[in-house]
């Protein structure tokens, strides 16, 4: 099935740092250095049509007309905690991005995710947001996230993630088809807890070293 608003990343540096991240004998440092470094290479691609706007500046040798991004705001929005394990990598690009904090967990028996936190940017409506999420496995964590910033006003969503889930792309194709999804992998099946396979773990605890 072709998903029209999911970008998955082939670049050769993704796949190969993508396959660390996944390894199980990849310990807590590197895997959160490789969240980093995979957020920023996918920054590039999810930015590519930021607006532009034309200003003049002087080089030491003559004036010109050149271009810069236009004042828009950027806001990212890390769903915790493994979101927050992304938002370094962003703002290396980015670094004057507002950020706000989505608090979610997954209920263990339902996998329906509970709100225990949210803190976003003021006037966060005029911004292009970036929700930030390592792992996309039912798509539940992410609609609530994006019926939260349509209901604060949002037109301008895109979600950054590492690995995604076939159902989470098919549900927030169904419920927001508006909001583009890129993903540096794509996987079929989820487990009787809702665990994506082969997935890379639990994320959260991965990053943090909780388990
Ligand atoms: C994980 C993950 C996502 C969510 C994905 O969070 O970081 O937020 O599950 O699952 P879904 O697509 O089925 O909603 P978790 O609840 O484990 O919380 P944590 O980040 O605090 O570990
Ligand atoms: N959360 C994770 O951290 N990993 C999964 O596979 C699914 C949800």
């Amino acid at each position: 099935m072709q998903y029209l608003n999911a970008f998955v990343f082939d670049h050769p540096l993704i796949q190969h740092k993508m396959s660390i991240l996944r390894d199980k004998n990849t310990g807590t440092k590197d895997f959160r250095e490789l969240v980093d470094e995979l957020t920023t290479l996918m920054v590039y691609e999810v930015t590519k049509d930021l607006p532009l706007k034309e200003v003049e500046i002087e080089t030491p040798m003559a004036k010109m007309k050149t271009k810069m991004l236009e004042d828009r705001p950027v806001s990212l929005v890390p769903i915790l905690r493994a979101g927050l394990g992304m938002v370094a990598g962003v703002q290396k690009l980015l670094p004057t991005a507002k950020v706000g904090f989505y608090g979610l967990f997954r209920d263990h028996d339902t996998h329906e995710p509970v709100e225990y936190y949210c803190k976003m940017p003021e006037n966060i409506a005029n911004s292009t947001v970036f929700v930030l999420d390592p792992m996309f496995a039912t798509g539940g964590s992410v609609v609530a996230a994006v019926d939260m910033l349509k209901k604060a006003g949002c037109r301008d969503i895109r979600l950054v993630c590492m690995v995604a889930a076939k159902v989470g792309v098919e549900r927030m194709s169904a419920e927001h088809p508006d909001v583009p999804m890129y993903c540096a992998a794509l996987d079929d099946v989820l487990d009787e807890n809702a665990y994506i396979v082969p997935g890379l773990g639990d994320a959260g605890d991965r990053i943090y070293g909780t388990k």
